[in-house]
């Protein structure tokens, strides 16, 4: 893509500059003023399952990581992605987003009884909501975004899970899921794929399954959810949602 237009790609986002619902409680502002061109940005920091923590800022961990943080800094970065056209967005959710259910009751699990999947499944579904919402609003920006589930693969991600806890599923059953998953090299292709692939130029607001586009599950077509969950995440980060691109500096809610 960008040898085809002649220019240079900008950088890849991610690691320091981290929003301020990151555990990190780094703040992203100055790191994202000294970057003058954004062509891609890959969403794809992610904790699953892990206990009832929460971040600096009060957010329950996975929302927090999984798709607050990402929320904010992609907000942070519009107007640099849009002065940098043609330029991609890539969320990295998860097959998983498929039993996940936005709760605009409990979004943030202070009332019910937490339960480490469905706040798993619920991150990774507002994943595809954001996709779909953030590129309806990016049309006509020279702007795309997609969502993907990358496969399965060997990584740090099931840390948390009992099979990295039990000593006797480590032992019996790692070794067969080792054979049968992807390594992490296979499963970061499909993100870059949908980063530099001349034929996805202009697609926006899909989800990819590795490198097929497929249907997501029903919830995550939902417009409705999709703009109600816009507007809550960007009142929890002190976004203004009206404007999409620029950011209240009121500190974070607590
Ligand atoms: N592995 C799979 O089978 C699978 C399946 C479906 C979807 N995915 C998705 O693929 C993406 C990559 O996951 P992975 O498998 O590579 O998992 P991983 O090995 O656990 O890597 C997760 C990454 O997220 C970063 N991260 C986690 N919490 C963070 C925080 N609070 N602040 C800053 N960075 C944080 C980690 O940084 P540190 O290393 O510094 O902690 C790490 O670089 C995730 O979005 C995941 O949901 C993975």
């Amino acid at each position: 893509m960008a040898q085809q237009q002649g220019t240079e790609v900008g950088p890849l986002v991610h690691g320091p500059c981290l929003p301020p619902g990151w555990d990190s409680g780094v703040s992203p502002r100055p790191c994202l003023a000294e970057e003058q061109h954004v062509n891609v940005l890959i969403n794809n920091a992610a904790v699953m399952r892990c206990p009832h923590w929460t971040t600096e800022d009060g957010f329950e961990m996975q929302l927090g990581v999984n798709h607050l943080g990402h929320f904010l800094l992609t907000n942070l970065l519009l107007d640099k992605l849009k002065a940098s056209a043609p330029s991609r967005i890539i969320n990295v959710s998860s097959l998983a987003h498929v039993a996940g259910h936005i709760d605009f009751d409990d979004l943030n699990w202070e009332k019910k009884k937490y339960d480490t999947k469905a706040a798993y499944c619920q991150s990774k579904l507002a994943v595809v909501l954001f996709t779909k919402e953030l590129s309806r609003r990016l049309q006509g920006t020279g702007v795309t975004v997609n969502a993907l589930h990358p496969g399965v693969a060997r990584t740090e991600l099931g840390r948390h899970t009992a099979m990295h806890s039990s000593a006797f599923s480590s032992f019996t059953l790692g070794p067969i899921f080792w054979l049968l998953v992807k390594s992490p090299q296979l499963a970061a292709q499909p993100s870059t794929y949908l980063a530099v692939a001349e034929e996805l130029e202009g697609v926006s607001g899909k989800y990819f399954s590795g490198f097929k586009e497929k249907a997501p599950a029903p919830e995550a077509e939902d417009e409705e959810v999709a703009r109600r969950l816009w507007a809550e995440s960007a009142r929890l980060v002190g976004l203004d949602a009206s404007r999409g691109s620029s950011v209240d500096e009121q500190p974070l809610p607590k």
